[in-house]
C-alpha cells in the first residue's frame, strides 16, 4: 500500500505504470503473458475500456514481471481461474479510491468448465454437441476430461471468446 514499497519494484522516481482510481491491477504476471491476459479478459482496445499495460517491468519477485490495471471493473472467478494458468504468481489488487482495499493470489482450480475449447476436432465438447468442455488443471497444463488431450504451452489459445 505504501509508495515506498514500490521503489523496490523498480523506478526510484516514478510509477511506470499511473495508479488507478478504482478497478483491477493483476500483478506479478510472467514475463510475456500480459497479451494473454487482455485476451483472457475480452479486452481488445473497444472504446470506454480504459487499460494500462506495463511489459517486462523490473520487480522484486520475478526477474520481469507482466502488469495489467483495468479501471472500472472487477473480475470474475472464471476469469480469475484462467488466469491462474498463464500466470500462477499473479496477484489480484481490488482498488477503490485510489487504495488496494483487497490483495490475493491467484490460485489454480482442480478444473475448469466451460470456459476454455478442446483443441481436437473430434472430442465431443467440439462437435456441436451441447456438452460444456471440461479441463482438469496438471502441474503445467491442462488435460480434457472427454479427450484426454493434454495442452501445456498454448492455453492462451484456447480461451472461449
Ligand atoms: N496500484 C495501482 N493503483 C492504485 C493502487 C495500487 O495501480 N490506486 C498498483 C500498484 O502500483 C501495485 C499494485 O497495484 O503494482 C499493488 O499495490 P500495492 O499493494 O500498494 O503494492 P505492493 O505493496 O508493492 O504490492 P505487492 O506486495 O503485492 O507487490
Ligand atoms: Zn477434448
Amino acid at each position: 500500500m505504501s509508495d515506498d514499497h514500490d521503489h523496490h519494484d523498480g523506478d526510484e522516481h516514478e510509477l511506470r505504470v499511473s495508479k488507478i482510481r478504482s478497478g483491477t491491477v493483476i500483478d506479478h504476471v510472467r514475463g510475456g503473458q500480459a497479451l494473454n491476459v487482455l485476451a483472457i479478459l475480452g479486452i481488445d482496445g473497444s472504446e470506454g475500456e480504459e487499460v494500462s499495460v506495463g511489459m517486462n517491468v523490473p520487480s522484486d519477485r520475478l526477474a520481469r514481471k507482466d502488469i495489467v490495471k483495468v479501471e472500472g471493473r472487477e473480475l470474475s472467478q472464471d476469469e480469475v481461474d484462467v488466469l491462474s494458468l498463464i500466470a500462477p504468481d499473479a496477484t489480484i489488487n481490488i482498488v477503490r479510491d485510489y487504495e488496494v482495499i483487497e490483495k490475493h493470489r491467484v490460485e489454480p482450480p482442480e478444473i475448469v468448465e466451460g470456459v476454455l475449447s478442446c483443441p481436437n476436432a473430434g472430442c465431443i465438447t467440439t462437435s456441436g454437441e451441447p456438452v460444456d468442455s471440461r479441463f482438469e488443471v496438471l502441474e503445467d497444463g491442462v488435460r480434457c476430461d472427454y479427450c484426454g488431450t493434454i495442452v501445456r504451452d498454448e492455453i492462451a489459445a484456447l480461451i472461449d471468446t
